[in-house]
């Protein structure tokens, strides 16, 4: 572990945590539960504090963005934090036009197409990640025991943003620059594995005791596409941090037929999304791999009742695999009531 002497996983504050045990495999006495997006929308004092902030400026504002990521972990008591970012801040920081637009996402001054624009792609200096250090340092010293999560986007998943300019359904335009100009495709996606390796790894240096990979989008590809086109690049991208030692999670949604090969480049855990049963993930995985997931998020606004139930069975058939981290299936929808999330974790904090 290249890890500097003051890292809450050197210094001993969250070596032993239920999360970090679970990632390593290990079963603990209550299973670990975080949100992905649990810090946002969902949160009144989260919209209190944006109001006149945009976006990307809460990302690169270090208070702000250390005061938004401990928020849910204060009012669920969940057992990680994650780092108030987003996949696209290190793009942003190597100079590309990218602006998040409120209930739309990530869009483009000018998508990135041809063989030209990707050479004329940055790379990104590392003092630029400085708000980034910042920020996270400033959370791990108020998280205590609490490990925080740090994270970046796979090369795919920037590439359907930055290709398509910015959210699509179904990533056309990135898919057939895959197939019709393989080369600029490759030399982009390796631009994108080396930006957001770098933030990942200022994040992990800065603190963070755990990394997730968050390709959300790769499930539009088949297995063979994914094999041939993209998972040397999210390679790439975790061989930024391989040196550090930390588990990683890697996540995508309607990733069933790729988690496989989406465990072979190089991840230590695998995030499941809602579609398919952890059970059958397991199954899947060869019954070796810690899994994450995988309530789904539609679920969060059902009766009681049945939302206890779901998320019981996501426990029992969780129990198949090494080890098991409760969480969603896809992020925190914005109108969920923030109640429901905070008794989900008494629930799984409860089970035996
Ligand atoms: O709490 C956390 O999970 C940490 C913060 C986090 C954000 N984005 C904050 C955010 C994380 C881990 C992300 C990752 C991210 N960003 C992904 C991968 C995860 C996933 O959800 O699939 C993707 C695809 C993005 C790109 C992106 N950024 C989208 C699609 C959106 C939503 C647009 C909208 O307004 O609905 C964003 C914006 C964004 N990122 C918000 C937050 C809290 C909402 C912005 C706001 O509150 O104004």
């Amino acid at each position: 572990m290249n890890l500097p002497e003051t890292h809450p996983l050197i210094d001993g504050r969250t070596s032993d945590a239920v999360l970090l045990r679970s990632y390593r495999g290990e079963r603990t006495p209550i299973v670990p539960v975080w949100f992905m997006r649990q810090a946002g929308r969902s949160l009144p004092e989260y919209r209190d504090l944006r109001v006149g902030t945009a976006m990307l400026d809460a990302c690169l504002n270090p208070e702000l963005a250390s005061e938004i990521t401990l928020q849910p972990v204060r009012r669920h008591a969940v057992d990680a934090g994650i780092f108030f970012s987003d996949i696209v801040v290190p793009i942003k920081l190597a100079g590309v036009d990218v602006d998040i637009v409120p209930g739309r996402g990530p869009v483009l001054g000018s998508p990135i197409r041809s063989a030209a624009d990707v050479a004329a792609l940055r790379p990104l200096d590392p003092e630029a990640l400085a708000p980034i250090t910042e920020g996270v340092a400033r959370t791990v010293a108020e998280l205590g025991k609490t490990p925080l999560i740090g994270f970046a986007g796979a090369p795919f998943t920037l590439a359907a943003y930055l290709v398509e300019g910015g959210p699509s359904k179904d990533h056309l335009r990135a898919r057939a620059l895959m197939h019709s100009d393989p080369t600029t495709w490759a030399a982009l996606l390796d631009w994108a594995a080396d930006v957001t390796g770098a933030f990942l790894r200022a994040q992990i240096l800065a603190g963070a005791s755990a990394a997730q990979l968050f390709d959300s989008w790769v499930g539009s590809l088949s297995e063979s596409n994914y094999r041939a086109f993209v998972a040397p690049h999210s390679a790439r991208a975790l061989s930024h941090v391989k040196d550090l030692g930390v588990p990683v999670v890697h996540f995508g949604i309607g990733t069933a037929e790729l988690l496989p090969a989406m465990h072979e480049v190089g991840a230590d855990v695998m995030g499941v999304d809602y579609r398919l049963p952890l059970d059958e993930a397991n199954r899947r995985l060869g019954g070796t791999v810690p899994l994450q997931g995988n309530i789904d998020p539609a679920l969060l606004s059902a009766p009681w009742e049945v939302l206890e139930k779901h998320v019981l069975d996501v426990l029992r058939r969780g129990e198949a695999a090494p080890a098991h981290v409760v969480n969603l299936g896809h992020g925190v929808p914005p109108e969920t009531d923030p109640a429901v999330l905070s008794r989900i974790v008494e629930l799984v904090h409860s089970y035996a």
